[in-house]
């Protein structure tokens, strides 16, 4: 379970990021936009170096920015373990991810609801994280996009022919209502972001009804 602070308080976020810890988090992932790739402005390294020794979480950044490879490394030096960039905006997807892995930060790639998994294709070596999109980038709180689940199947079956490890990642619209789809699927990280923040047992109860749903779906039979 990562949290997403899109939707939390700006002005404590040190504070939030404790809490999440303490919540039962297992990550914190920090949703960058640009008001270009996506319709949205949101932080910047600054502002993540500035919350990086508030907890031990592992930091992804979620770059939703045109040419992420400008800033890639002012993301790693903020602190960031893992940087997830879009296959769709990045003009040498290979080069860009050499480049991520040559800061030693471990490689994500994000892929919009259209994007087809064919587009990562021939850098599958350079991924250890592939996230799907389970909402069109750029706010929290929007609704999941259950047809996604095909493809999150999809890319399920994808990664398991890879010869190294690697987490399927769904973000976007995920909930107690919604995870349980995700992770009969084949997700195995899971982004929350709105969801935390209105569950009437506070961060913690939402982290623990949201994994309770999870080890309930992997209970299930699996799907026909
Ligand atoms: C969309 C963002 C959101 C965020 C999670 O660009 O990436 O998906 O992380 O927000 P919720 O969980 O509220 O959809």
């Amino acid at each position: 379970m990562i949290a997403s602070v899109l939707n939390a308080d700006l002005d404590r976020l040190s504070e939030v990021c404790a809490e999440m810890e303490q919540a039962g988090l297992d990550g914190i992932q920090w949703d960058v936009m640009d008001g270009r790739f996506v319709p949205n402005l949101t932080v910047g390294p600054a502002t993540i170096a500035a919350c990086r020794e508030a907890t031990a979480l592992p930091f992804e950044a979620h770059l939703m920015i045109e040419e992420p490879e400008r800033s890639i490394d002012q993301y790693a030096a903020a602190g960031c373990e893992y940087i997830i960039v879009h296959v769709e905006a990045c003009r040498h997807l290979h080069r860009v991810l050499d480049a991520i892995r040559s800061l030693d930060v471990r490689v994500g790639i994000a892929l919009n609801p259209a994007t087809p998994l064919e587009a990562i294709a021939h850098v599958t070596d350079l991924v250890d994280v592939l996230l799907v999109m389970t909402v069109n980038p750029g706010f929290g709180g929007q609704s999941y996009i259950e047809s996604m689940e095909s493809k999150i199947r999809a890319a399920r079956d994808l990664i398991s022919h890879w010869p190294h490890e690697a987490n399927l990642e769904v973000d976007g619209g995920i909930s107690p209502s919604t995870i349980a789809g995700a992770a009969t699927a084949g997700a195995d990280w899971f982004v929350i972001g709105s969801a935390l923040f209105k569950h009437e047992g506070g961060m913690k109860g939402a982290v623990d009804h949201m994994r309770a749903e999870v080890d309930r779906s992997s209970s299930a039979p699996a799907q026909k």
